[in-house]
């Protein structure tokens, strides 16, 4: 249902949306404070993330996007500083260049921007269903962000035990912090 929400929304919407939560982004002392974020490419109607990583790059920061091992269902990140050092993988999903780009611990990372269907308040996350992320983010320490459209901030989400809180979540008009 949220898949079928996302692809309707009208580009125009989605345009907005998408540079108000970048807005917000912006404002947050842990993004200023960050020298390297993890973030993935958007796909579709996600919100937009290139406006995110060129105001990132433009600000100094390093920029990270993850390469998927599907057999463990685990992820590293990559730091890389142009488009073309990334190549079209499955569903439209870009991954970084082995050759063109450098592995980092996820120590490294200060900020990840954590994709998602819907989110709920207590700060539980819907994904795309693979695991990836909540594999992640069970040896992650840092600060997490998920980016939301207003309908995709719901009040309960089912969880199991794998699924992990984000730290933070922002919306076009909110920004809700959980601890
Ligand atoms: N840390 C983990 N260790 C082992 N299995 C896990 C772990 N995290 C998630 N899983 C398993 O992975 C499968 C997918 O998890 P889930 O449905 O929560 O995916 P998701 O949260 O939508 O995806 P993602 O985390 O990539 O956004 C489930 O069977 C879940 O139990
Ligand atoms: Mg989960």
């Amino acid at each position: 249902m949220m898949k079928q929400r996302l692809n309707q929304l009208p580009l125009h919407t989605y345009d907005t949306w998408s540079s108000m939560i970048a807005n917000n982004l912006f404002q947050q002392s842990v993004w200023k404070q960050a020298k390297t974020i993890g973030i993935t490419i958007s796909v579709g109607k996600e919100i937009n993330t290139r406006t995110i990583i060129e105001r990132a790059w433009l600000e100094g920061k390093n920029v990270a996007v993850p390469q998927t091992k599907w057999k463990s269902r685990e992820m590293r990140f990559r730091l890389f500083s142009d488009y073309d050092q990334l190549e079209k993988v499955k569903f439209d999903l870009y991954e970084p260049k082995e050759s063109l780009t450098s592995c980092i611990d996820h120590e490294e990372i200060d900020l990840l921007i954590v994709p998602g269907l819907c989110f709920d308040e207590n700060g539980y996350r819907l994904g795309y269903g693979g695991g990836f992320y909540d594999r992640f983010l069970a040896n992650f320490n840092s600060y997490t962000i998920s980016l939301a459209f207003p309908f995709q901030y719901l009040r309960w989400l089912p969880r199991d035990k794998y699924d992990l809180q984000i730290h933070m979540l922002i919306t076009p008009t909110k920004v809700i912090k959980y601890e």
